[in-house]
């Protein structure tokens, strides 16, 4: 069973299709990375999923149920666009009117626990509205937490984050995965952040599912080269396309693909007599991945 199961769905707005069949699978457990340029569908998806839209055609299964299931509904929690808080209002009073929306029979217990996830114990007295970016995002996720939820769908809940803030939002998500078992569906445009704590990734473009691909199938296609300057690049590059298979010159350095063991590449440079004066060790990273399959796709 998956936690999301989405297949050939669409919707249209004024007869243009914003989602045009998407198929989308989002395992239990999952740090689910979506991606996509913006107004690929990102967020339409979502909020059909969240049932705050309704879908033109297709399917939506939840844990094996119709996403219309009362029960799996309740199991969902979000944080689409912004937290929906009442500015002159404590965090402590917005939890407890969403608490009393929700009808949760220990709403004070509750607001405890989702505060302690999101590592604002103290600051529950605090007004929204004198609540910086970082932490208005934190209490999004703790308004969506508050419904013990065994889903929870963030829409671009890193934008505008500084390095702290990205940092703690990051251990907010594995703990909510590994602790509490919930799966997360979250997009975002920064890649290098999401590639830290994302299980799988799925790229959507103008509405259409181009790839899904787990962080291990990621990895193994994300190659690592060593970046070279020598004192003469074309000797040198004919010198290591006789050992290694992929050397390429590019802006006045050296790239040799995919040889883990540098000491060889050093070696054979030094036996050869040339002068090294850089190397460094670099890898192709989600970004580039990311930026490489859409151009792709731009020319099919
Ligand atoms: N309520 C609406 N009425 C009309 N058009 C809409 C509506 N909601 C979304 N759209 C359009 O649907 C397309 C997809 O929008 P969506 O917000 O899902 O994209 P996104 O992938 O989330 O983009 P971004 O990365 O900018 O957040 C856009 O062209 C947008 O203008
Ligand atoms: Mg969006």
């Amino acid at each position: 069973m998956n936690a999301i199961e989405i297949t050939g769905l669409k919707k249209s707005f004024h007869g243009l299709y914003v989602l045009d069949g998407l198929n989308m699978t989002v395992p239990l457990g999952a740090i689910y990375g979506f991606i996509g340029e913006n107004g690929s569908g990102k967020s339409t998806t979502e909020k059909l999923i969240c049932g705050h839209l309704v879908p033109s055609a297709g399917h939506i299964q939840l844990f094996g149920k119709s996403y219309k299931d009362a029960g799996i509904r309740a199991r969902v929690g979000a944080l689409i666009e912004n937290a929906g808080c009442f500015p002159n209002a404590t965090i402590y009073q917005n939890l407890m009117m969403q608490a009393i929306n929700l009808n949760l029979p220990r709403p004070h217990e509750d607001i405890h626990r989702v505060l302690k996830i999101v590592r604002m114990e103290d600051g529950a007295g605090l007004k929204f509205k004198k609540c910086s970016l970082g932490m208005k995002q934190r209490i999004g996720i703790a308004m969506a937490l508050l419904g013990d939820p065994a889903l929870l769908i963030l829409d671009e809940p890193i934008n505008g984050l500084d390095t702290d803030g990205m940092r703690i939002m990051r251990e907010i998500l594995t703990d909510i995965t590994q602790s509490h078992g919930c799966t997360v569906l979250i997009s975002s445009h920064i890649l290098g952040e999401l590639e830290k704590i994302a299980t799988h990734y799925g790229i959507i473009r103008q509405g259409k599912m181009v790839q899904e691909l787990t962080a291990t199938e990621m990895e193994g296609r994300c190659r690592t080269f060593t970046t070279l300057k020598t004192g003469d690049i074309q000797r040198a590059k004919l010198d290591l396309q006789k050992l290694f298979p992929d050397v390429r010159e590019e802006g006045g350095e050296l790239r040799v693909y995919d040889v883990n063991d540098t000491e060889a590449i050093v070696r054979h440079l030094l036996d050869n007599g040339h002068t090294i004066q850089l190397l460094q060790k670099n890898r192709i990273g989600l970004e580039e991945y990311y930026i490489e399959l859409m151009s792709r796709k731009e020319g099919a």
